[in-house]
């Protein structure tokens, strides 16, 4: 579904009467009303006030909406009457955004915001949560409204708001490719869907299995080798610094399906691995947003897409492939396959544009779930200073993120007897050796990063800006990261 039409203006006290559609004011903790407030208080007769004045007021939370269905004296078909101070932090702003968007359905929204600060948070709460996966769904969508904010400072609010949408935008598009099927989301869909946003200046290129066999991409193509559909990496480049610095690099494991090859998975929960692209999805969203807000930044992504498959031609356990490195890889286990894909992209990156830093994310482990549940994603990182800029994005974002350790004893498990390493290191501290596979492949001075969000992904419950599903983790805390990090302010 398309992102939410909002736009901003000036306050019209008339308009209240006569808009179809949902009607949305503000009212304090402490019961102020402000000249919305009032007078669709006087519309209505006093049904705002009897709201506020209701013993269940007073046990409302900031963000919480109450509403009343087909109020008189008004056209509108309901009155939705927000709980928010008129400072209220980033987070209660972006809540009352989200419950409004839980509300509305498919109908235009006024909404008064007066004088309050965060009114643009309030407008992109409301943009990420008013989300809908509806691509298989025979029935047709119902064609949504719009969302009208009238703001005491509308140019203010309309800057402000407009590069959150462009994160609103980013997020959707992760969401839409981490919920869609495999059968539809095939590696060649998928590198299609990147190519397209070419259209928004960035400079997408796809490697195809030729190119990837001549680059020794040996540990990405020995994932895909059992898949009918082919392996590729899709680079995607945004030079908005207006300069050749450096980029921040990107890296993202886009495994369109993961059955976990010979080592077959169980069938229980087996369908969920339709969203083992979550990493290159999350690069897709980010690159997107920084394209569609035209980030002074020089950003590179890319992914690397395959399917994992059981098949004659599959990689066997005991396989021994060489990276694009030169390191070899004893493959013990099919289907610890994400870190074969993310080490020869992460190498290419790194030979190709020598990153300023490098930030992989992938849906790695499910060792990490067991850790950090659905709260956190696992924070790797071999550079303080890069990976405290990131805890600080994701804390200002509300996205969750925990460091995790690394160190050489966790790195001597993945010792083999026939070759350079083994893909895995046995049960004990799953993610974080799998995170030290990895750091294999980071060179000496790369400030370097890796998320497992394997995790926070893709969850079974709705989540503070997200409904159940895919939650776009990452795009606004990647997109925060770049601009306090890497972005040129001029
Ligand atoms: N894609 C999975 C990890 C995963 C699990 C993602 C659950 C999302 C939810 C990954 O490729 C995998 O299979 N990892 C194995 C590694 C093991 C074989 C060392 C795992 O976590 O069991
Ligand atoms: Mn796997
Ligand atoms: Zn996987």
């Amino acid at each position: 579904m398309p992102l939410t039409d909002i736009s901003v203006h000036a306050i019209d006290l008339d308009a209240f009467a006569t808009h179809e559609g949902r009607l949305a004011v503000l009212v304090t903790k402490d019961a102020k009303l402000d000249p919305a407030g009032r007078r669709v208080n006087r519309l209505t007769k006093g049904a705002v006030q009897r709201v506020v004045d209701s013993d269940s007021f007073g046990k409302k939370r900031a963000g919480d909406v109450i509403s009343l269905r087909f109020p008189a004296g008004v056209v509108a078909e309901a009155l939705d009457i927000v709980v928010l101070d008129r400072r209220p932090t980033v987070a209660e702003a972006r809540r009352a955004g989200a419950n409004l968007a839980k509300l509305r359905g498919s109908a235009d929204v006024l909404l008064a915001t007066g004088s309050t600060r965060h009114a643009a948070e309030i407008g992109f709460g409301l943009a990420m949560r008013d989300y809908a996966f509806l691509p298989h769904k025979t029935e047709a969508e119902p064609a949504t409204g719009a969302v009208k904010v009238m703001a005491g400072a509308p140019e203010e609010v309309k800057t402000e708001l407009e590069p959150l949408l462009a994160i609103a935008d980013g997020a959707h598009m992760t969401r839409d490719l981490v919920n869609e099927p495999a059968n539809h989301l095939t590696t060649t869909e998928f590198a299609d869907r990147l190519v397209e946003m070419g259209s928004l200046g960035l400079k997408v290129q796809v490697l195809e299995e030729p190119e990837l066999e001549e680059l020794g991409m040996r540990t990405l193509l020995s994932v895909g080798q059992g898949s009918a559909s082919p392996s590729k990496v899709v680079v995607m480049e945004w030079n908005g610094a207006g300069d050749d610095s450096a980029p921040l690099a990107l890296i993202g494991k886009g495994v369109v399906f993961d059955t976990g090859g010979i080592s077959l998975k169980p069938a229980g929960g087996m369908e969920d691995m339709t969203m083992d692209m979550g990493g290159a999805g999350t690069v897709a969203g980010a690159m997107r947003t920084l394209a569609l807000r035209k980030a002074k930044a020089n950003v590179v992504g890319l992914v690397g897409l395959v399917e994992n498959m059981p098949s004659s031609t599959a990689t066997r356990p005991g396989d021994v492939v060489t990276s694009m490195k030169g390191d070899t890889v004893e493959i013990i286990n099919t289907d610890a396959e994400g870190r074969l894909v993310l080490c020869d992209v992460m190498w290419y990156a790194q030979e190709r544009f020598n990153p300023a830093g490098m930030i992989d994310l992938a849906t790695l482990t499910g060792a990490i779930i067991i850790g950090l549940g659905h709260e956190n994603a696992g924070v790797f990182s071999n550079d303080d200073a890069l990976c405290n800029a990131f805890l600080k994005a994701a804390q200002t974002e509300g996205e969750g993120a925990w460091r995790m350790p690394l160190g050489k004893a966790y790195d001597d498990m993945l010792k083999s007897r026939i070759a350079d390493m083994k893909n895995v290191g046995g049960r004990a501290a799953g993610s974080v050796t799998a995170a030290q596979f990895l750091q294999r492949f980071v060179k000496d001075g790369c400030p370097w990063i890796h998320l497992d969000i394997a995790g926070v992904a893709s969850v079974k419950s709705e989540t503070a800006l997200a409904p159940k599903g895919a939650t776009g983790w990452g795009v606004a805390s990647l997109n925060r990261l770049v601009a306090d990090m890497f972005e040129s302010d001029g």
